[in-house]
């Protein structure tokens, strides 16, 4: 069973994504963290990220990075957006994440493409989204609660970038699938947006809903 999980950024789709594969006791890959590693190895090496050859060498990245905390600032993740443009790049990263959709029992993936390029036959895929103000308001939140303060302006205009970067670009652009499920947690807390997931997937999975 492969459950795909697509948005962007601050959407509320990684905490959907682990809180479906403790439902359904499936493995989980958060894959913006891939972009997020190849992101960091780049800006350490001193890299150009619009060098498609210098952010392909970054990403034979060293797997303890995966656990750092700067993976995930806002910087990093800004960072991550420039370099996973290049098509050289995603590919590279294919392999990984089409292996761990594999692997047997299944899987929980959340990103940008899973749905759309890493696993198309997914068994069910959400879209999950909210407005951009919403999305900053969580992120000045996500700030206040590790003690630093939030910048909702700031926040709501790197949003809007970011979401341009990720849809506009030519390689596997953030989009909805056409056989995913729609899920806008604007006005959801995180407790209806995880019961409202599960309805969706057990309703693609043709099983009673546990709710
Ligand atoms: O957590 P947040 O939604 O802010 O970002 P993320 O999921 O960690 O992803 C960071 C960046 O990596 C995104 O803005 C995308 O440009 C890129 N990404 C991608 O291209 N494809 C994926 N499957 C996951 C992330």
């Amino acid at each position: 069973m492969i459950i795909a999980v697509d948005g962007p950024a601050a959407s509320g789709k990684g905490t959907i994504a682990r809180a479906l594969a403790r439902h359904y006791g499936l493995p989980h890959l958060d894959t913006g963290l891939l972009y997020r590693a190849v992101a960091l190895t780049l800006k350490r090496a001193g890299g150009d990220p619009d060098s498609e050859a210098d952010v392909l060498a970054a990403t034979r990245f060293d797997d303890s990075l995966l656990a750092e905390p700067e993976l995930r600032d806002e910087t990093t993740g800004a960072l991550a957006s420039k370099v996973s443009v290049h098509a050289g790049v995603r590919a590279a990263l294919m392999e990984r994440q089409r292996a761990f959709a594999a692997q047997p029992g299944g899987a929980v993936l959340d990103g940008r493409d899973i749905g759309t390029v890493i696993a198309p036959n997914a068994d069910a895929k959400l879209y999950v989204t909210a407005s951009p103000e919403v999305r900053a308001q969580r992120r000045c939140k996500e700030m206040e609660a590790r003690g630093l303060k939030g910048d909702f302006d700031r926040y709501v205009a790197e949003i809007v970038v970011r979401d341009a970067r990720d849809m506009g670009r030519d390689n596997a652009p953030l989009l909805q699938a056409p056989d995913a499920d729609l899920l806008d947690t604007s006005d959801l807390t995180i407790e209806q947006s995880v019961q409202r997931a599960i309805a969706l997937v057990d309703a693609r999975l043709k099983r009673p809903s546990s709710h």
